[in-house]
């Protein structure tokens, strides 16, 4: 069966990255969500995809130049301006207090390829461990060495490279750093590679994909998951397959 991973939540339909995103992927179902994490001016852990705030809020200017309380004064939902209230960006810490009462999977990207923010991977893991979700919480980042630093500090959590850029047998990569999968783009993927690396016993979960036959050929494929931002098509597309 291919899971479903909701990317930055139900962003389809919702402001991505927000807490009503994630209540909404829950609410549709995806067995996981996806979120990104930055770090402020004091050392907040913080859910949002950009280093600055522009392009997903009424703010303007890089995430680790304002202090958490400054940066909870934006709003997230401005584009849906009319349609919902003021959306703040959440702290990874009150996604994660409020994903202890349900069952999903947590994939949270370390968004420390542009700016390393040092102590970012102690800030996560020791949040992880104090919820007691190690098991459900999935690191995967663009910077393999926070991957490599992050497995060396919490071997009980799960790690997975990012790609965007193809490389020859990922899977064996993969094994090398001690992942337990790879979370390449869509784009690079075929059934042999699929399979080869579930074979291997890497799992693939590709992002973003929304295009339903996309979504079915990885399904048939035999691809652990799909990050996509709409869920509920998703579920239609891969609902009836005999390998879903
Ligand atoms: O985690 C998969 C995907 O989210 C990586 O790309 O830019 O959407 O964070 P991006
Ligand atoms: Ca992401």
């Amino acid at each position: 069966m291919s899971l479903i991973f909701a990317h930055r939540g139900y962003s389809a339909q919702f402001p991505e990255n927000t807490m009503l995103a994630f209540q909404q992927a829950v609410k549709a179902e995806a067995h996981g969500i996806e979120l990104d994490i930055q770090m402020t001016k004091d050392g907040e852990l913080v859910i949002i995809h950009d280093e600055k705030v522009n392009r997903t809020t009424d703010g303007s200017g890089y995430v680790k130049d304002f202090t958490y309380n400054e940066l909870r004064m934006l709003n997230s939902a401005y584009k849906y301006k009319g349609k919902l209230p003021k959306v703040q960006i959440p702290a990874l810490e009150e996604f994660l207090e409020w994903m202890q009462q349900a069952d999903f999977i947590c994939n949270i990207e370390l968004k420390n390829n542009q700016f390393p923010y040092t102590g970012m991977e102690e800030k996560a893991i020791e949040l992880v461990r104090r919820y007691c979700l190690s098991e459900r919480v999935i690191f995967s980042s663009f910077n393999h060495y926070s991957i490599v630093h992050s497995h060396r500090l919490a071997p009980e959590i799960e790690t997975a490279p990012l790609f965007s850029d193809g490389i020859y047998q990922p899977w064996i990569y993969a094994k090398a750093i001690k992942a337990a999968a790879i979370h390449p783009n869509h784009r690079l993927l075929n059934k042999k590679i699929v399979r080869a690396s579930e074979d291997f016993g890497i799992k693939v979960r590709a992002y973003t994909i929304n295009n339903e036959k996309r979504m079915r050929y990885l399904s048939e494929a035999g691809i652990s998951a799909i990050i996509t931002d709409n869920p509920l098509l998703a579920k239609d597309a891969m609902g009836n397959l005999p390998n879903s």
